[in-house]
């Protein structure tokens, strides 16, 4: 049974030619878990993705999907191959009400485009009671959360979200991250750029620590989050396991 939706190998990609920003990144995703990078600003996390979605020219190394080798993809056939990829900003429209952005994204499968609709609705409640206010009337995790459901419209096997808890206050935070975890139960698998490592690590399966363009220490995410080296650079010295916290300290 094959686990693994998404697999990056050896990829080189950047955004001027000669000069990678990616040196030979490598990241596996397995089916229905939530991988999250993390990794200091400017180390690559969001140019990996760009790099799988075909924004950002790859060089070499390749992405694959089962299957099917998706390298250098054009961001418009991400849908047909059941990718789908949440920016960190601007990754809704304003000035349209809730219901007309998921209709807009909903134009690309009309067939049950209502019935899809319906169901989007159903799974976030909050959108539901906005439904007929203009997007950019919604707080902060509102927007993201709409923007989930916009990536959600068409059915995609895997989501990639790039700091979708970026500005927002911890609680906010925690319900999208909780959001994001809750849809690999329905089977999507989730690759998550995120800032807030301790919340991140908490809810992921696996997670890839990136800098300088480059692969740092991968591992379970449960493990990562009790590793003094990981505590020590990026939460900020805590160790998280008190039954350890004598010992190291
Ligand atoms: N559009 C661009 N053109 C040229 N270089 C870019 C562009 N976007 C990013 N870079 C460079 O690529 C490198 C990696 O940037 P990237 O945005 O991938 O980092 P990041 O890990 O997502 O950082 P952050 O945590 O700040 O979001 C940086 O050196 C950055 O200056
Ligand atoms: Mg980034």
């Amino acid at each position: 049974m094959m686990t693994d939706v998404l697999k990056i190998e050896n990829l080189v990609a950047g955004y001027v030619k000669d000069l990678p920003i990616l040196k030979d990144v490598c990241l596996t995703l397995e089916k229905q878990s939530m991988t999250v990078i993390i990794g200091p600003n400017g180390a690559g996390k969001s140019t990996l993705i760009k790099a799988v979605a075909g924004i950002v020219p790859v060089t070499s190394g390749s992405v694959t999907m089962g299957e099917q080798d998706i390298t250098r993809i054009q961001p418009h056939q991400m849908g047909r191959h059941g990718l789908a990829y949440v920016p960190q900003s601007d990754n809704i429209f304003k000035n349209l009400t809730i219901i007309e952005n998921l209709q807009l994204v909903l134009r690309q499968s009309p067939d049950n485009a209502k019935a899809r609709l319906a169901g989007l609705l159903d799974q976030f409640p909050v959108l539901t009671e906005k439904r007929n206010a203009k997007a950019g009337s919604l707080s902060g995790g509102q927007r993201q959360i709409l923007a989930v459901a916009m990536a959600l419209a068409n059915n995609p096997s895997i989501i990639m979200m790039d700091e979708p808890s970026a500005g927002l206050s911890p609680k906010a935070t925690e319900e999208v991250l909780q959001q994001a975890k809750d849809l690999t139960k329905d089977g999507v698998s989730i690759l998550l750029v995120e800032q807030n490592v301790k919340q991140a690590l908490k809810l992921a399966d696996h997670c890839y620590i990136l800098a300088e363009g480059t692969n740092q220490l991968n591992g379970k995410a449960a493990d990562l989050l009790n590793d003094p080296v990981v505590g020590e650079i990026y939460m900020g010295g805590k160790r998280l396991n008190p039954t350890k916290q004598g010992e190291m300290s």
